[in-house]
């Protein structure tokens, strides 16, 4: 029954995933701006960044109007009923901020709220429905981004997600053939059928109502979102938080066994972080620290490598796949150890990004053979995160980079609209450790740092990245996929860094992936030769190939030229447009 709940989970998991994301045998170039480019999945969203950009707006103004955009184009993803993070970096006072609006848990939060009378975890209660829900943090994130460095007003920035919204927008083939996918989730287990029981608002707004199949061409229409949209316009995020629509979400949960209340939603805050630096190879990282893992865990990552010559190395040989996917595991491995949710906890991040912990960890990597995964940490696995989330980077003509990572958690994330909304609501709160004490081999974690408590942050894998050389801004980068981002975003730095690819290059090339737990290196399909595979093997590699790992919308900025290049990953339907 486990094993079949898993395979279902995956199931849900990759089946979003390869609808959204697939490779495209395109080798398409990087494009070009002097005033600003704009990269996202999604090219209703990066054209109305660029014309934010066009009417005067900044990055900052261009990337709230792609996070609201994408909300309508893109909603496995895009959202304003999740969370997420953006970093920003201005080139004139070289000040970076990072914006946590992260969900947090609600007040009714326990830690055991996921398991059964017997202690079993309930997977899919964490997964689907009402309880998976996370008080959301978007458009708290979005308003406080606006109110300190945006330039135009606020109406104006919502205003094209809001005419997406009501007088639809075309559905292009990859989008139809995902949202007819939707229909098979309800061909699955009994548990699942329960909790999508609840989702008939979410069924209801993705399906036609003859039950027909949505066509290529087709204009989809959200006009409950949209009135949503408006009052957001219209009060702010106070029409989100203590109005109209959290009377809305507070009923709906109510009346189906949520927890998130009134009081929840008028309590939440979008903070201003200051965001974790690292140095690697004379190039600065700026990311995203707690709650998110990601920002520590790149830069632990890069400085364990720094101490190894990647770039004599061939980028897809065994000697630099087996250093790279080492150093995964062990950076990994401190991400399941320490991190969470920082107001509840001490977390050695400090500790983790200084160049001595990384010195360490490269003194227990062995060049001839694999460690296993078990021995180096024994007492702790990990259970697999949803691979849902978008990232998209924004330059303007004035050099104000924002990247941004947000994310409903899984795919649609919960399936529950709270009825009269048109908002799909998260499911992060699959985020947490979900067993408090309890570790097994079979993928449950129960350490401290990330166990469930009311009002707290689930630890995120989100790692919007921004990087600068000599004080100025080289390159923004970040990307979807769970907790393989932090990995893709490393994939993606060191092929700029010590590979030296161009950005569309980088973007496209070929990733991997070691999460520690599973002791599993993963490998895009036909990226790598077959006899590096069988001497990573002989090493004691075990792996796997996936299909597709990750979609880093990426912008390089070349320094001698001023020249912005914006390399949508050819992974996706993506879009990149500059002017
Ligand atoms: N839900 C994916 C993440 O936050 O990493």
């Amino acid at each position: 029954m486990a094993l079949k709940r898993r395979i279902f989970g995956l199931f849900i998991i990759i089946f979003l995933l390869v609808q959204w994301v697939c490779f495209t045998s395109d080798e398409e170039k990087a494009v070009q701006g002097k005033n600003g480019v704009v990269v996202s999945v999604d090219q209703y969203a990066s054209q109305i960044g660029i014309d934010i950009l066009k009417k005067g707006g900044n990055a900052v103004d261009a990337a709230v109007a792609v996070g609201f955009a994408l909300a309508v184009t893109y909603p496995a993803a895009g959202n304003i009923g999740g969370g997420g993070f953006m970093i920003i970096r201005f080139p004139d006072t070289r000040e970076s901020v990072a914006i946590d609006f992260r969900e947090m848990a609600p007040a009714g939060a326990t830690p055991n709220m996921y398991l059964d009378e017997k202690g079993k975890y309930e997977r899919t209660k964490s997964y689907l429905g009402h309880l998976a829900v996370g008080v959301p943090g978007t458009v708290k994130g979005f308003e406080l981004a606006m109110q300190k460095y945006g330039k135009l007003p606020w109406e104006d920035v919502i205003a094209p997600a809001i005419e997406l919204a009501e007088n639809g927008f075309v559905l292009n083939k990859r989008r139809a053939k995902a949202l007819n996918d939707l229909k098979q989730l309800k061909k699955i287990p009994k548990d699942f059928e329960v909790a999508l029981s609840k989702s008939k608002e979410f069924f209801r707004i993705f399906s036609k109502p003859d039950g027909s199949e949505f066509a290529e061409e087709d204009v989809f229409v959200q006009k409950d979102l949209a009135e949503s949209l408006k009052l957001i316009a219209d009060q702010g995020s106070e029409a989100f938080y203590e109005g109209k629509i959290a009377e809305l979400i507070a009923r709906d949960m109510e009346k189906h066994g949520g927890l998130i209340t009134n009081d929840d939603l008028a309590r939440y805050e979008a903070f201003m972080r200051e965001p974790v630096k690292g140095n690697y190879r004379g190039y600065e990282i700026i990311s995203m620290p707690l709650p998110s893992s990601g920002g520590t865990i790149l830069i632990e990552m890069l400085n364990v490598l720094e101490g190894f010559e990647l770039g004599k190395m061939e980028r897809y040989g065994q000697e630099a796949l087996h250093v790279i996917s080492e150093t995964m595991k062990f950076a990994y491995l401190d991400r399941a150890k320490y991190m969470g949710d920082e107001l509840f906890d001490d977390i050695p991040v400090k500790r983790l990004i200084s160049k001595e912990h990384a010195q360490s960890i490269r003194e227990n990597i062995d060049l001839n053979r694999t460690i296993p995964s078990a021995e180096i940490g024994k007492d702790i696995l990990t259970i697999e995160e949803a691979e849902e989330t978008t990232h998209y980077s924004i330059i303007d003509k004035d050099g104000i980079a924002v990247a941004t990572t947000y994310t409903l958690n899984g795919g649609f994330g919960s399936f529950v609209i709270a009825e009269g909304t048109g908002i799909i609501l998260n499911n992060e709160m699959a985020d947490f450790n979900m067993k408090p004490g309890y570790t097994d081999d079979k993928g449950l974690i129960g350490t401290e740092p990330n166990l469930i408590a009311p009002y707290k942050r689930m630890l995120s894998s989100m790692t919007p990245t921004i990087i600068v050389k000599n004080g100025k801004i080289v390159m923004i980068t970040g990307s979807p996929g769970g907790r393989t981002i932090i990995n893709t975003v490393l994939n993606v730095i060191i092929n700029v860094i010590d590979f030296n690819m161009n950005i569309q290059e980088a973007v496209n090339g070929y990733r991997i992936n070691h999460e520690w737990m599973p002791d599993i290196l993963r490998v895009e399909k036909e990226g790598i030769l077959e006899e590096v595979i069988d001497s990573l093997k002989s090493m004691g590699h075990k792996i796997k190939t996936t299909r597709s790992q990750g979609d880093a919308h990426s912008i390089f900025i070349d320094l001698k030229t001023g020249i912005y290049y914006g390399a949508a990953d050819k992974r996706s339907s993506g879009s990149a447009i500059g002017y």
